[in-house]
């Protein structure tokens, strides 16, 4: 069944602002269905794609609906929360309207704070839980740089299915290493423990200087640029989750 809303609260949700200003730019006739001004802000209006493909609110097109899903070129210093003693949340590399959304835009899994590369972001519940169910298995691919060089056995370790991490109780599931110099090297994991990539190479005895994640599925960067953020296109969430 297709939800209904009254437009201001829609408007709201979507983060246009207080609902008291909302309110009144509706009732200036900013917004606009069809090529007519809806004027009263408690007017129920379908919420679905569809149904608001031809609306505008101040003369743009409505912000997408939820849920939404987004992807970050994460620079290193970001956190993957809302609020970090100093002020360096990957959500401030977004436009405002988008911290200001109902429900919550929150990060798929979590990069820590150096390191750098695509992290996804959605206000939908299901999608973010599809996006890190460990029953899907979505791969992701890191660039890995290392502080002392690579000894050779680490691909056939990390393969082998059978490495436990300090503090728990399964191994990790196999990972794919593939070496590109000495001291560099990619990473297939298609789990997402804590602090994974730094703890297996610590549990061998090296240390990762740093670490930039270069894909989630089928997803990656495409040029995106560093603190640079881009829409996930319906088919390549489709995809992903496919
Ligand atoms: N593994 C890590 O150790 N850190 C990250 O940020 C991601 C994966």
């Amino acid at each position: 069944m297709t939800q209904k809303l009254r437009l201001d609260r829609l408007l709201s949700n979507l983060g246009y602002g207080p609902r008291r200003q909302i309110q009144s730019h509706i009732r200036k006739g900013k917004f606009v269905f069809s090529g007519r001004a809806i004027s009263d802000p408690s007017e129920k209006v379908e919420v679905s794609k569809q149904a608001l493909e031809n609306a505008t609110y101040e003369g743009e097109p409505l912000e997408h609906l939820a849920p939404m899903v987004i992807k970050v070129h994460k620079p290193a210093g970001y956190v993957c929360a809302h609020h970090d003693e100093d002020g360096l949340s990957i959500f401030h590399l977004l436009p405002e309207r988008f911290r200001l959304r109902t429900p919550t835009l929150t990060t798929v899994g979590r990069l820590d704070k150096d390191t750098t590369g695509l992290i996804l972001c959605s206000d939908g519940g299901d999608i973010i839980h599809a996006l890190t169910h460990p029953k899907n298995h979505i791969e992701k691919e890191y660039h890995v740089t290392l502080a002392d060089p690579l000894s050779g056995e680490e691909a056939d370790i990390f393969a082998s299915g059978t490495l436990m991490l300090r503090s728990e109780d399964k191994p990790l599931l196999p990972a794919t290493l593939k070496q590109i110099d000495e001291k560099t090297c990619t990473l297939i994991l298609h789990e997402g423990r804590y602090h994974q990539v730094k703890r297996m190479f610590a549990a061998l005895g090296n240390k990762v200087e740093s670490l930039h994640r270069i894909r989630v599925g089928a997803l990656s960067l495409d040029g995106l640029e560093e603190g640079a953020w881009d829409y996930v296109r319906e088919e390549d969430l489709k995809r992903l989750l496919s």
